[in-house]
């Protein structure tokens, strides 16, 4: 295997050529993925870009790659590797790159959880579990064994539609706010929803309460995006009369409430995108995505919601060098980092998402 290090002794235009060139020798043996939230460096090389959605979407449509190197983070990859074919190899170019909202939920809190629930309910007949597409393998994996399903930020709330039409209530996780939102927005009021607390006997929630609510939201969240205030947005809107703010759902709900527009990272891109000249924008969403747009766009204003930096430290850890290093040791007929997840969770976790993408 080539190492690494030297790939850090490297100018930006040598990295630049030496992808380039790694890129165009590998052909369409190779197809590079990249997440909005990748850095410019990384993300110019992508092949592909979208939001989670759509990334799944297009992992599984390109079955004529044989390498897919994911530009993103670990679940991404993961879902990746689950959803494309067998002769397919799904590539992470730095495997530190997880998801710390991801990171709050794991499978033996989640069948704790469960197990508590059905002391209280019958869960496999009242109970959807719900992973949000931020989560490990085998939480999908669950899902899927448990009559549940997963969701994106882009079909949070038709996939809680589907659920509800299979049974009364659910079990949300690991993010509270794109649950919170997404219930509300169907009409459950805030009292119909309790936070389970995983480091608490019955999620903190004496039974009755849980035997009334209809959304069980398990108590994770994204550190980058509880950076946006409404504070902001007040500060914003004095500012900037007419301004129209558009914000990711993992934002809390307050925010969520008070932003003109939510969305996934690609409608939020394609809604400033196709927004006239001259309007302006506040986004509360990752930094390297709005400076992208920002860039893009200078006929529109487009501002940063929050006043100081919020950056998703794992999405960062995909670099140039990282990118080249990957690139350049499966032209060596080296293959690097590869996302592997075991066979049984994967056709557990298979049946999770197809359910979601028959809904979508
Ligand atoms: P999207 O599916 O909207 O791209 O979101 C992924 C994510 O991790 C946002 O923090
Ligand atoms: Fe995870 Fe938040 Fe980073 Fe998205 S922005 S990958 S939810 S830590």
């Amino acid at each position: 295997m080539i190492p690494l290090e030297p790939y850090y002794e490297l100018s930006d235009d040598v990295l630049d050529t030496r992808i380039r060139i790694a890129k165009e020798t590998l052909g369409a043996e190779c197809v590079i993925l990249g997440h909005h939230y990748q850095r410019e460096e990384v993300y110019k090389f992508a092949d592909l870009t979208g939001d989670s959605l759509k990334l799944s979407r297009l992992a599984s449509q390109r079955s004529d790659a044989r390498y897919i190197v994911f530009c993103g983070v670990h679940f991404m990859a993961e879902v990746a590797d689950i959803l494309s074919a067998p002769h397919q190899t799904v590539i992470l170019p730095d495997m530190a790159a997880g998801c710390s909202m991801a990171d709050m939920a794991d499978l033996p809190r989640v069948q704790e959880a469960w197990r508590a629930l059905g002391e209280i309910m019958d869960v496999e007949r009242e109970v959807t579990p719900i992973t949000y597409v931020n989560s490990m393998a085998d939480l999908k994996g669950f899902c899927g064994e448990h009559g549940g399903v997963v969701c994106t930020s882009s079909n949070a709330v038709k996939i809680l539609q589907w659920a509800f039409s299979q049974r009364e209530k659910v079990l949300f996780f690991p993010d509270q706010h794109l649950g919170r939102i997404s219930a509300f927005s169907l009409g459950i009021p805030l009292e119909e929803m309790v936070v389970w607390d995983p480091t608490q006997n019955n999620g903190g929630i004496d039974p009755d309460t849980l035997r009334r609510a209809k959304v069980i939201l398990w108590d994770g969240f994204c550190s980058v995006h509880q950076m946006f205030q409404t504070a902001h947005i007040d500060l914003f809107r004095a500012r900037i009369p007419g301004i129209q703010v558009i914000v990711h759902p993992e934002c809390s709900f307050d925010v969520c409430r008070m932003a003109d527009y939510r969305g996934s990272t690609e409608l939020i891109q394609t809604t400033v995108r196709e927004a006239p000249a001259g309007s302006q924008w506040a986004i509360g969403t990752e930094l390297n995505l709005v400076n992208r747009l920002k860039n893009e766009m200078p006929d529109k204003g487009i501002y940063f919601l929050c006043p100081t930096i919020c950056m998703c430290s794992t999405m960062f850890r995909i670099d140039a060098q990282h990118l080249c290093w990957t690139l350049e040791n499966l032209v060596a007929g080296e293959v690097v980092n590869v996302i592997s997840v075991p066979t049984n969770v994967a056709i557990s976790a298979g049946k999770a998402l197809s359910r979601m993408l028959a809904v979508v």
